[in-house]
């Protein structure tokens, strides 16, 4: 596990000085990440505001397994929430997304306790600065450790939400565990390749499934957050939100920077609330690939790119 790690780590950095070495291809990453500081990301954030969209910043990384380099992810979100705290940027129409795996959660015995510690103190600085954390969820190995983290986080902060895979067979049973007042769940596809033991994996699968979760949380009495790009998933939500009687504050849109932004804005001036999904950071490489795996046409434009040089 650690040597790949590792592996994946090198090879991470020599695509990154790659890519970094061609400004058509910088121009692709950029599309999908902020960039590499806070101050990048904060004042992209500050452009979507001001376009009447809400934001969840996530610094890059995961799975990490280097105690050190686990304390160095706590304290850029801590910086980053004090930061906000400074700015018009403060309060609930920011949010942190945090990945646990990259506070530590798979170093070891220990490491769900550690990434526990870790994300309290961002917690901890998100609550000062008024602004809302959401826990990222990864793979499937992780859904238990990631779902006893957030119940934990919970008891001190209970405006912490959690992502909901609906490609997982076991999320209808997590939906309705987690629909009680006051809770905040991301309901999201699924972005990594799971074993289908666990998982759905034909697409009109998982938007059945996707469907059903969304029914279950809108009945619910907790805050939906409806991520996906999905048109025909998007007006379901409309209609189903409608008909349970929430109105457009009942429960929020969620999408990825550089993904459907039109759509983005045409659901804000609409006036239903709508967050963007910021990463930022140097360890963009993972992420970047599953949005590049998600549609064809985007690996096919990076090539372009690559080419064009
Ligand atoms: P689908 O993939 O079917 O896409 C629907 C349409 O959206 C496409 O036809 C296309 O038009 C557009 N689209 C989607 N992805 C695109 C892309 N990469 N490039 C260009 N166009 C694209 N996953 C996870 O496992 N854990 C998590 O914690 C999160 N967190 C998260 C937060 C937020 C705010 C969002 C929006 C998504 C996530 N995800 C996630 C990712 C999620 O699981 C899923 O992989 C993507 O959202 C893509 O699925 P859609 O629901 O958009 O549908």
């Amino acid at each position: 596990m650690l040597r790949r790690t590792l592996i994946a780590a090198a090879e991470q950095d020599r695509i990154r000085a790659a890519v970094q070495a061609v400004p058509a291809t910088r121009a692709v990453v950029a599309r999908f990440v902020a960039g590499e500081t806070t101050a990048e990301a904060v004042a992209a954030g500050t452009a979507l505001a001001a376009a009447g969209l809400r934001v969840t910043f996530n610094q890059l990384g995961e799975y990490v397994t280097d105690p050190g380099q686990a304390a160095q992810t706590r304290d850029s979100f801590v910086a980053l929430a004090r930061r906000l705290a400074d700015s018009e940027l403060a309060g609930p129409g920011s949010e942190l997304s945090v990945k646990l795996s990259a506070l530590g959660q798979l170093d070891g015995a220990d490491g769900a306790a550690r990434a526990l510690d870790h994300a309290r103190l961002i917690c901890a600085a998100a609550d000062d600065a008024g602004v809302l954390v959401t826990v990222d969820m990864e793979d499937h190995t992780t859904t238990d450790s990631t779902l006893d983290i957030t119940r934990a986080l919970r008891r001190d902060f209970p405006w912490v939400g959690v992502a909901v895979q609906a490609a997982l067979r076991r999320s209808p049973a997590d939906c309705a565990d987690l629909a009680y007042a006051g809770s905040r769940v991301r309901l999201v596809k699924g972005a990594y390749r799971e074993p289908a033991s666990v998982a759905l994996h034909r697409r009109t699968d998982v938007d059945l499934a996707y469907v059903r979760c969304l029914r279950i949380l809108l009945a619910g009495a907790g805050h939906p957050l409806v991520a996906t790009h999905d048109p025909r998933l998007i007006e379901i939500a409309g209609e189903l939100a409608r008909r349970t009687g929430r109105g457009v504050d009942g429960f929020e849109y969620q999408m990825l920077r550089g993904v459907r932004d039109g759509e983005q804005r045409r659901l804000a001036a609409d006036g239903f609330g709508v967050r963007v999904y910021l990463p930022f950071g140097p360890q963009w490489y993972g992420y970047f690939t599953r949005r590049l795996a998600e549609r064809p046409a985007n690996t096919l434009f990076l090539l372009r790119a690559l080419a064009s040089r």
